[in-house]
């Protein structure tokens, strides 16, 4: 570390550096003890030490004497049961003091906006205050989170501190899985998962309080849910025509609206709700050092794997935050910290590894939140999770690359992809903040200070104004809003983004040119997917084959966690891999094998692991599956099956995706038919080395270009077929075929 203030008096750490060089250099003398090979081990953590200069803190709001008499408060605690200890957790949460001030609050107004620090005990706490002044007697309580995995985690939380089984009393409802029962009365949820209830009960009829919780994060749903509210429930969104809901909406005096953020710009909602109080709750924080890299990190994700190792060497205890952007970056990360960790050998504490994303499983989701044992340390590498929505106990240590993945979309071209972008200066206080929630802390942040002044946003652009809104205007067609321009968003998306949904929903069908939804669009609306795969399942009842291409959705919901590539069997992995892709079929038609040869085997654990395949991922398509399934009766369509008919298939998943068509070009890239734009096929796709001539891709992923990743060969013909009112002859002659030697662009093809 390097010093940055040359007299010391200006530098207030002076005392804390000349320790930790102290701990450093004590290590250092460690590791001459240690046996040979383990100092070489050690060695190589030194060589690749990155330089960090320290240069401000957050203000502390407690002195060590307060700290003190925490931690004598917390070790008596310790010896009583565990239930017990729950309850009086629950008491030291800052949230505790002011339950009487906020009960108060909420029976005196309708709406509420809530502001406290991350981890005072929102989430956690408000609906059981709530439910315990008896509003559950007449309603549920709704909170609604961003995210999966904390609807899940949190729920599961407050089902041990109210002593009840998780799904009974207190449940969670994320899509494709619904943890609740008659029982339940405080009901965790997605906000998307609320978005859709609006299509069966727009007054939100079941619930006396609906908690709208980490509303900074801003995401679609939350949003459109604002405006939603102010509909249906309050009836104050007066410029939106409502036609059919209307008349069985009673508006809801009684409903209580509480808004939850974690930052401080709080105006901005009270504002959207007409000026709605503001209750804030004081957050306890200790100071936090912030160092910065002298140089930029080439490479972040080793930086912070060289971070993380410095840390566990030559720190005090405390555990470590590491944020990472996705499911890869963490895997990778945890694999390279456990092999350089394995021979660091007994003098150095043991160092528990936690990951924490999205499609983690449940039951390792639970890890995260034990406490670390004696001597240990844990590092939790998760993804912008654990910024807000989920607080981690005992992190002192946070790491922040300074990046996340985000959605972009950019509504001239059509394409929308996830893009590794920096955070935003709020992001990045959030996750400073992570390390001073129950002692100081430190933050490595893995880029320049300069970097920070001059190329971070000050705030996260809310979602609404970077994604394609197809889905949201389906929903919101659904319900009978017309009028989507005078729609009150709290920051409306650009018009050319709405109208491009509109746009591709008159393309797919679902609404007809006056923009009404049409037959098409109201099946379509049944589904919780998005408008392409809907449409893609509704026209597989054309071409008789639902079964197959219901498969093909639950497996491409699933994401990119099929397929396992270990490091060291690699070879294996990838030729497992390729036996499913026999025929150059295609991936989507190489994931319904995969999924119809694991049902072959009766569902096999055995022979997954002979495949490299995740069985965990493969039961996540199986609930998804027996899900979608039972909404293919609802909209009328005939559970055929026809597996061997590749032509039927491919031509169901082109009446959805013919949005994402894309031309072989000479260079072996490709080119999108309209609006062009260049793309290649993703080196993961089983067709990266078969080049055909014409592709359809289910999504973009932007890495170091723009790659297409669940690539199906197509004919051209198709397009004009299947999307007459987009695709002209023109747009799809294949000139350079008539060039080439006869019949060459048409093997490939057969
Ligand atoms: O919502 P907010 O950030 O204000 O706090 P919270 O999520 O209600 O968390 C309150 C406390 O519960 C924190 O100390 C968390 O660490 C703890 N908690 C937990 O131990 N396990 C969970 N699954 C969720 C929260
Ligand atoms: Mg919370």
């Amino acid at each position: 570390y390097k010093d940055v203030g040359a007299d010391d008096k200006l530098n207030p750490f002076a005392e804390q550096e000349a320790w930790e060089k102290h701990q450093i250099g004590k290590a250092t003398m460690k590791f001459g003890a240690a046996d040979k090979k383990s100092q070489d081990d050690y060695e190589f953590i030194f060589e690749d030490q990155i330089q960090f200069i320290q240069t401000s803190i957050l203000d502390g709001m407690k002195d060590e004497e307060e700290e003190k008499e925490d931690e004598k408060q917390i070790k008596k605690l310790a010896a009583k049961s565990a239930f017990d200890k729950l309850q009086e957790d629950r008491k030291m949460l800052p949230m505790f003091p002011y339950r009487e001030e906020l009960l108060k609050a909420v029976e005196q107004y309708q709406v509420l906006v809530i502001v406290g620090e991350t981890g005072s005990g929102k989430t956690t706490q408000i609906p059981q205050y709530l439910h315990e002044a008896g509003y559950t007697k007449n309603g549920k309580i709704g909170c609604t989170q961003p995210r999966r995995v904390a609807a899940m985690s949190v729920s599961a939380r407050v089902a041990e501190e109210m002593g009840v089984k998780l799904g009974h009393e207190v449940g969670y409802s994320i899509r494709f899985e619904d943890c609740t029962s008659e029982k339940t009365i405080l009901k965790y949820m997605t906000d998307g998962m609320l978005l859709r209830e609006f299509l069966s009960e727009p007054d939100l009829a079941s619930y006396s309080v609906m908690m709208v919780d980490e509303a900074h994060e801003r995401t679609v749903s939350t949003d459109v849910l604002f405006g939603l509210v102010k509909v249906f429930l309050f009836n104050n969104g007066s410029v939106v025509m409502i036609s059919f809901v209307k008349d069985i909406t009673r508006f809801r005096p009684d409903i209580k609206l509480l808004i939850s953020s974690a930052t401080l710009d709080a105006e901005k909602f009270s504002a959207y709700f007409d000026g709605a109080p503001i209750f804030r709750i004081p957050g306890r924080r200790y100071p936090v050092d912030i160092l910065y890299t002298k140089a930029p990190e080439a490479d972040y994700l080793e930086a912070a794997v060289v971070t993380v190792l410095q840390i566990h060497v030559t720190m005090p205890p405390g555990d470590v935050l590491v944020f990472f952007t996705g499911q890869e970056e963490i895997e990778a990360a945890e694999e390279i910290l456990k092999t350089r960790t394995r021979g660091l050998g007994t003098r150095i504490g043991e160092m528990i590894i936690c990951p924490i994303y999205a499609n983690l499983p449940s039951d390792l989701q639970t890890k995260i939140f034990e406490e670390t044992p004696e001597g240990a340390r844990k590092v939790v590498l998760a993804t912008n999770i654990a910024e807000t929505s989920l607080t981690i106990d005992g992190i002192k240590y946070v790491i922040d690359p300074g990046f996340c993945k985000q959605k972009s979309y950019n509504p001239r071209t059509g394409m929308e992809s996830l893009i590794v972008t920096p955070v935003s200066k709020a992001a990045a206080q959030q996750r400073t903040g992570r390390a001073g929630r129950t002692s100081p802390g430190k933050c490595f942040r893995l880029y320049t200070a300069h970097a920070y002044q001059t190329e971070m946003d000050d705030n996260t652009v809310p979602e609404i104004q970077r994604t394609n809104l197809g889905n949201v205007v389906l929903m919101l067609k659904s319900l009978g809003i017309h009028d989507l321009i005078n729609f009150d968003f709290m920051d409306p998306p650009p018009a050319e983004t709405l109208l491009r949904a509109l746009e591709q929903l008159y393309a797919l069908g679902a609404l007809n040119d006056r923009g009404e939804l049409t037959k098409m669009g109201r099946r379509m609306a049944e589904f919780p997917l998005d408008p392409m795969l809907s449409k893609m399942i509704v026209a597989s009842d054309k071409f008789k084959c639902a079964e197959e291409v219901v498969t093909i959705c639950s497996m491409l919901t699933v994401g990119n966690s099929i397929f396992y590539r270990p490091k060291d069997k690699q070879v294996h992995a990838d030729n497992a891999r390729m036996n499913f892709h026999s025929g150059n079929v295609g991936d989507h038609l190489a994931l319904l094998k995969v999924f119809d040869s694991w049902k072959e085997t009766d569902f096999s654990t055995q022979w997954c692991y002979e495949n490299y395949i995740q069985v965990r991922s493969m039961k996540r398509a199986r609930d998804i599956r027996d899900q979608l399934e039972g909404l293919l009766e609802r909209v009328e369509i005939e559970a055929a099956s026809n597996p061997d008919d590749h032509e039927a298939i491919k031509k169901a998943i082109t009446s959805g995706f013919f949005y994402h068509t894309a031309k072989l070009q000479k260079n072996g890239s490709y080119r999108t038919l309209k609006n062009p734009q260049t793309v290649t096929i993703h080196p993961s796709s089983g067709l990266s080395q078969v080049l055909p001539r014409w592709v359809v891709y289910h999504e973009l992923v932007f890495t170091t270009k723009e790659y297409m990743r669940q690539v199906i060969e197509i004919k051209p013909e198709w397009l004009v077929e299947i999307a007459p009112h987009y695709y002209k002859k023109s747009d799809v002659e294949d000139t350079a075929s008539q060039k080439m030697p006869k019949g060459r662009g048409r093997a490939a093809m057969d």
